[in-house]
């Protein structure tokens, strides 16, 4: 499975650190950047973890900035995203079986790499539940048709 990441200049460190645990578990890892400490805008990159994902580069995608919040906001511009900021794995578990989120969201300044590694882990193990969840994506998705 092939995982596409994507952060601004907060968040490089806990990129790489996110880039070698996924490595480690066996995914293929697709590095959209940024790569510097050097001041970007989080939109730029949200978009690229996006599309990835959207036109089948990726499989899913994993975004971080300082908050989660705007690179998420960004990523979710994209047709066919479903980006959540989550902060504790519970909430990254149930995005996956309930909302099928296809990118996850976290924020460098909010959690360590620990918990971020863990989120991840819980995030990619889950499995989307379809049935009555299938029926509600398919309304969220609709909105991006009116
Ligand atoms: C950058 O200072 C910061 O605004 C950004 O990383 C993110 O938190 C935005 O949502």
């Amino acid at each position: 499975m092939r995982i596409a990441v994507g952060n601004d200049h907060t968040a490089v460190e806990m990129k790489q650190e996110i880039c070698k645990f996924l490595k480690e578990k066996g995914y293929e890892v697709l590095n959209l950047g940024t790569d510097t400490n050097e001041s970007c805008d989080y939109p730029v990159y949200g978009e690229k973890v996006g599309r990835a994902v959207a036109d089948g580069e990726a499989d899913l995608g994993i975004a971080i900035c300082g908050t989660g919040v705007g690179i998420s906001l960004a990523a979710n511009k994209v047709k066919g995203i479903r980006a959540c900021v989550c902060s504790e794995p519970y909430t990254a578990k149930l995005s996956r079986m309930h909302n099928d989120s296809n990118v996850l969201a976290f924020g460098a300044r909010v959690i360590g790499v620990e918990m971020a590694k863990m989120i991840t882990e819980e995030w990619l193990s889950a499995e989307f539940e379809g049935g009555r969840h299938q029926r509600r994506v398919d309304l969220i998705m609709d909105i991006e048709k009116r």
